[in-house]
């Protein structure tokens, strides 16, 4: 399979073929999404939350997402890797932010950056002079829980929505390849989506964008509770519950390991 790149994007959106996004952080997840015929992959930190056990992607340090995103890169090396820039990492100055965004780069392989916000678009200007392709990130943006207060859908109401429209223009115009909508009502991701040439790639934002990114843990099934926004496309965390309950009872039992299982 082809990589695909920065350029075959909009490409991609221009010819109506939709783009799929999908997170991971290890070596095994990348090799399943880059064989399944995934796009792109986000190396994202809500693993902060699926793999790591923490309740928000608050305590994601750069150091923990270099060590899975260089997972992700070797399990998938030819696969389109973006890295999520963590909280903290993209706020104290620019000098820091291309620092680090270098570093997903030169050490881990990556492809990209992921920023959240709309704020500041001479940052994403900065790094794509750099040579750094940024996707955007509006709408519900986990790295502000602190300050929002909740997970909630962002952008209702003509003010919040004209707010949100603008932001990815501004974004679009900064230089970025792409933007995630997440958690914005339908309609407005159709509008967001009509108004750039980028493409939008939603997570629940309806049907309407260039494209779709999901949380793998929910995807597989194994998180316990499945956002709206998502679906069990399996019922990972139960098979691998039944398939260890299953280990567990035949070691108890004596019959594993079986003279299949053992060197003679
Ligand atoms: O960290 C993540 O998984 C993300 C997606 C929800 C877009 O940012």
């Amino acid at each position: 399979m082809a990589k695909t790149t920065v350029c075959a994007f909009a490409k991609r959106r221009d010819a109506g073929e939709k783009l799929v996004m999908i997170t991971a952080g290890s070596a095994a997840e990348s090799a399943a999404a880059y064989a399944a015929g995934i796009d792109l992959i986000l190396v994202g930190d809500s693993l902060g939350m699926t793999m790591l056990g923490y309740d928000t992607t608050i305590p994601v340090t750069m150091e923990a997402m270099l060590h899975h995103a260089k997972a992700v890169r070797r399990g998938a090396p030819d696969a389109f890797v973006i890295f999520d820039m963590p909280f903290m990492s993209y706020h104290t100055g620019i000098d820091e932010a291309l620092r680090n965004a270098g570093r997903a780069l030169q050490e881990a392989g990556a492809d990209a950056v992921k920023l959240e916000g709309g704020a500041d678009p001479e940052l994403i200007r900065r790094l794509v002079v750099s040579g750094i392709p940024v996707l955007g990130h509006l709408g519900l943006l986990p790295q502000s829980i602190n300050t929002v207060g909740a997970y909630r859908v962002v952008g209702r109401g003509s003010a919040a929505a004209g707010k949100l429209i603008a932001e990815a223009r501004a974004i679009e115009t900064a230089g970025a390849f792409a933007v995630v909508l997440e958690c914005v009502p339908a309609e407005l991701g159709r509008r967001v989506t009509e108004a750039l040439r980028i493409p939008t790639i939603g997570i629940g934002s309806g049907a309407e964008c260039s494209g779709q990114v999901q949380v793998l843990y929910d995807t597989l099934g194994i998180t316990a509770h499945t956002p709206k926004h998502a679906k069990r496309f399996g019922e990972i965390g139960e098979a691998m519950r039944s398939a260890l309950a299953a280990y567990a009872s035949e070691v108890k039992s004596g019959t594993f390991p079986a003279p299949e299982n053992t060197f003679k």
